[in-house]
């Protein structure tokens, strides 16, 4: 729900989740554009986010064609008027009389399987009028799931799943978040080659069995915004960061730090010149503890002051540095607002129960993420 809320940065109280707009506009409009140059469709994923708001600007107001990783997510967008959406966490028999009350709302709504646990869950739960649609989870070299891309397995799988009555075969999926282990922006291509090529030739598999594979999708944000050409064989893409993107995103080549439109607003609470350190009112109830404290300006970038360092951090409270020498206590009265750049927005965001969608210094709307699972 979107409650504007008329007022400026500095009247905020903190800590505070601010989002720049022109930002998260610029970095939407950015993907659509990539995509159509790829000739491959995007299907945004709202994991980062979670907000309705977000989601219809990352459609491009369609309000079509998403990822979800929750069941609450999938509830809330389809109880906003959002359809095609894909939930792409391995099903199993626990959520499946959600899914299947999910499936009847909507015109489509996906999940995902990657073992025949998942699609027995689904045999358990005949539906009426409507089909499942389902995709395959595939590993083309992550590790975390998925059945792997060259497996005889995975051929097999697929082959129960057309032959089930009820049941739709929707296509393949892929992330690459081994992307995020990369040490370059031509490791990132390889990554994204790699993996369009891993599962085309899966795909290619079950053409070969007289399966057709409608969708097949991979992604991430490293990956998507560096893309290998060869994605562009693919039908589809499948990130979500990239609406906000974060310190690690400008690691990886995929942003500059100018890109990032997301900051946690806080203030400088204490002077401790005795320990050489200031306090400032995040914690990690504010930032969460990614990045684990290694980049060399700490737990994130206090934007516009590369001589701090967000040493280390407790529940409310944290502790910052110079990054060199003796902390100039004059520069940074208490009550100084700093804005921190975090490492990893995803997990930062999933901290705040409200963002102040920002202007300029102007708040032009708070956005009201769905939390839970
Ligand atoms: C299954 C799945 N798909 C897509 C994404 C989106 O990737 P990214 O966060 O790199 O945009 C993720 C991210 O974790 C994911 O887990």
């Amino acid at each position: 729900m979107t409650t504007v809320s008329p007022g400026r940065i500095p009247d905020l109280d903190t800590p505070a989740l601010l989002l720049d707009i022109r930002k998260v506009q610029r970095n939407a409009s950015t993907m659509v554009q990539r995509c159509q140059d790829m000739g491959v469709s995007l299907r945004p994923h709202m994991k980062t986010h979670k907000t309705i708001e977000a989601g219809e600007i990352m459609t491009n107001g369609t309000k079509r064609h998403i990822v979800v990783s929750t069941l609450a997510e999938a509830e809330f967008y389809a109880g906003a008027g959002f359809d095609d959406v894909l939930f792409a966490t391995p099903l199993t028999q626990d959520k499946v009389q959600r899914c299947a009350r999910l499936v009847t709302q909507l015109e489509q709504f996906h999940v995902m399987i990657d073992s025949s646990a998942g699609l027995d869950a689904i045999k358990s739960t005949p539906l009426s009028g409507k089909q499942w649609s389902v995709f395959l989870k595939v590993d083309c070299g992550y590790g975390r799931a998925g059945v792997s891309h060259d497996s005889v397995e995975g051929v097999e799988l697929v082959r129960s799943v057309v032959s089930t009555p009820g049941v739709q075969f929707a296509g393949l999926y892929a992330h690459c978040g081994d992307s995020y282990h990369s040490d370059s922006p031509q490791e990132v291509k390889a990554v994204g080659h790699r993996t369009a090529q891993n599962i085309l030739t899966f795909a290619a598999r079950l053409k070969q069995e007289g399966i057709e594979c409608p969708t097949v999708s991979i992604g991430s944000t490293p990956t998507c915004s560096q893309p290998a050409d060869s994605m562009g064989q693919l039908t589809e893409v499948h990130p979500g960061n990239y609406i906000f993107y974060d310190v690690q995103q400008s690691l990886l080549g995929s942003c500059t730090l100018e890109d990032i439109a997301v900051q946690v607003m806080t203030r400088v609470i204490g002077h401790y010149p005795g320990k050489n350190h200031m306090l400032v009112d995040c914690g990690w109830t504010a930032l969460s503890l990614h990045s684990f404290g290694q980049l060399p300006t700490g737990f994130g970038i206090i934007d516009g002051h590369p001589e701090l360092k967000l040493s280390s951090m407790t529940q409310e409270v944290g502790k910052v540095h110079a990054v060199e020498g003796t902390l100039d206590f004059d520069k940074y009265p208490i009550g100084t607002v700093l804005k921190i750049l975090p490492y990893h927005a995803c997990a930062t965001a999933c901290m705040h129960p409200r963002y102040y969608v920002h202007s300029g210094e102007d708040i032009v709307a708070v956005w009201e993420p769905c939390r839970g699972w």
